[in-house]
């Protein structure tokens, strides 16, 4: 008997992960598109593998008591195995337990590890009854909260430094939740009736998005909906038509801030894979200028073909390094918004492995190089004009403390004029009921004298 196509695909992702700096959704689109496997396939091992990975910590704590040496003196595709054999048997209650404990063996005979199938069915068939004595041993350890949350010590001491208990508490259980998906509209290349405002026509394209999603559950802020995970966002037409696009709220907020109007010119530094220039290109509707820049080709590839989907091909893409000086455009921007590469603290529940990846010193790191970017993203605003600051994460040395080492670096030429961070919960005590459900990310609007 084979190993089925989901689990086989799941166990290549923790694999790959190992041996590779890419992230598990791109590992987990490609090892898809080699398998060529069925949707119903796919969507399990979606979740098997986002599921073992917002549970990793967990599930190496119970690998690591049961296995008579350590976790250490494990073969890593034995880990491996049973990361995803504990996972289902905990946290898929549609899948039995025999069914689990088989495809388990059969793996390790697919990757010639038969000698310690024994060992691999052993953990399994034990664990029901090994469960409460495991449970009680992590309520008693020291690192309980990195252990039960999933995260590694650091960012818990983190997270305790920076907000309060119960805050930083929910962050880090919030950080294994699915998030919800907001699917906005684009309105510039459909507009019947030119006597509506384009908010007014964003609020009618929303109502409209809303009708055409049979699950969708409600509009959000007016300028959203929210999906429905029941549905396969693949098959949804406006998605497919370039008359909307995935974007979380929180990522909205820049946009919004910098507010480009039609005819200036524009600068979308740090800018794929495109989600803010489509937001942007949509509200110039094909007038003035709009550069979009970014050093990534793989990424500015992934921009292009979102653009041209939309039909904004009048978006003037380039590729640079923007911690580089740019001489020839220097002043000639009315608004330049810039979206600095940062930590990604505030995308935890989205990329549910990258606080594996990241360690302390990436920090400050990614805020020296942010503001390299920063200094030259300033230097194309010309006098008068406006530059939004902005990440998609929580620490403060990313933050606000880019911004004021900037700030204080040119006094008397920059005002601070409006910063707003997501999500609100976590930085103000009364919560407004309309606040959509968003991503962890900072901005800030600045103005040149
Ligand atoms: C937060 S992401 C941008 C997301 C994008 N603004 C959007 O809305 O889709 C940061 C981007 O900075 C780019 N980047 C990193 N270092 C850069 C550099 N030195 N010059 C230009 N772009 C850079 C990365 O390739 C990445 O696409």
């Amino acid at each position: 008997m084979r190993v089925t196509p989901a689990r086989w695909t799941a166990f290549r992702v923790l694999q790959e992960f190992r041996d590779s700096n890419r992230f598990i959704d791109e590992i987990l689109y490609s090892e898809i598109q080699k398998s060529g496997i069925s949707s119903e396939d796919r969507r399990l091992a979606h979740q098997i593998v986002y599921g073992t990975f917002r549970n990793l910590h967990r599930l190496d704590f119970w690998i690591d008591r049961m296995s008579s040496k350590g976790i250490e003196s494990l073969p890593t595709s034995i880990v491996d195995i049973l990361r995803l054999g504990l996972f289902q048997l905990v946290f898929l209650d549609r899948i039995p337990s025999h069914a689990v404990v088989d495809e388990s063996v059969r793996l390790c005979e697919a990757v010639s590890m038969t000698p310690i199938k024994g060992l691999v069915n052993a953990i399994l068939r034990r664990f029901p009854d090994k469960r409460t004595v495991l449970d009680q041993a992590i309520k008693e350890s020291p690192r309980r909260l990195s252990i039960e949350s999933s995260h590694p010590q650091w960012l818990v001491d983190w997270a305790m430094r920076t907000f309060d208990k119960d805050r930083a508490q929910r962050w880090l259980m919030t950080n294994n939740e699915a998030p919800p998906t907001y699917i906005s509209p684009l309105v510039s290349r459909h507009h019947e009736n030119d006597s509506l405002t384009y908010s007014e026509r964003i609020s009618r394209a929303t109502k409209n998005l809303l009708h055409e999603a049979a699950e969708a559950q409600a509009t959000v802020d007016g300028e959203a909906i929210e999906w429905s995970s029941g549905q396969s966002l693949a098959e949804f037409q406006p998605l497919e038509e370039g008359r909307a696009y995935v974007q979380d709220p929180g990522a909205r907020d820049a946009v919004r801030l910098l507010d480009p109007q039609p005819g200036e010119v524009v600068f979308d530094l740090c800018s794929a894979p495109g989600g803010k220039t489509l937001q942007m290109a949509d509200t110039m509707n094909g007038q003035g200028r709009l550069v979009s820049v970014d050093s990534n080709s793989y990424r500015l590839k992934r921009l292009r073909e979102n653009l041209g989907r939309c039909g904004f091909e009048w978006v003037d893409i380039q590729k640079r390094d923007l911690t580089k000086h740019w001489e020839e455009e220097c002043g000639v921007a009315d608004a330049v918004l810039v979206d600095v590469p940062c930590s990604g603290l505030g995308t935890l529940r989205r990329k549910v492995d990258l606080r594996y990846r990241l360690n302390p010193d990436d920090i400050g790191d990614l805020a020296m190089k942010s503001r390299a970017i920063l200094e030259t993203a300033s230097r194309l605003v010309k006098p008068g004009g406006r530059l939004v600051f902005s990440t998609c994460t929580l620490t403060e040395e990313e933050n606000r403390g880019t911004l004021d080492r900037f700030l204080d670096r040119h006094p008397g030429t920059w005002r601070l004029l409006e910063e707003k961070r997501s999500p609100q919960w976590l930085y103000e005590d009364r919560v407004s009921e309309e606040i959509p459900d968003s991503d962890g990310s900072y901005c800030v609007r600045i103005e040149r004298a």
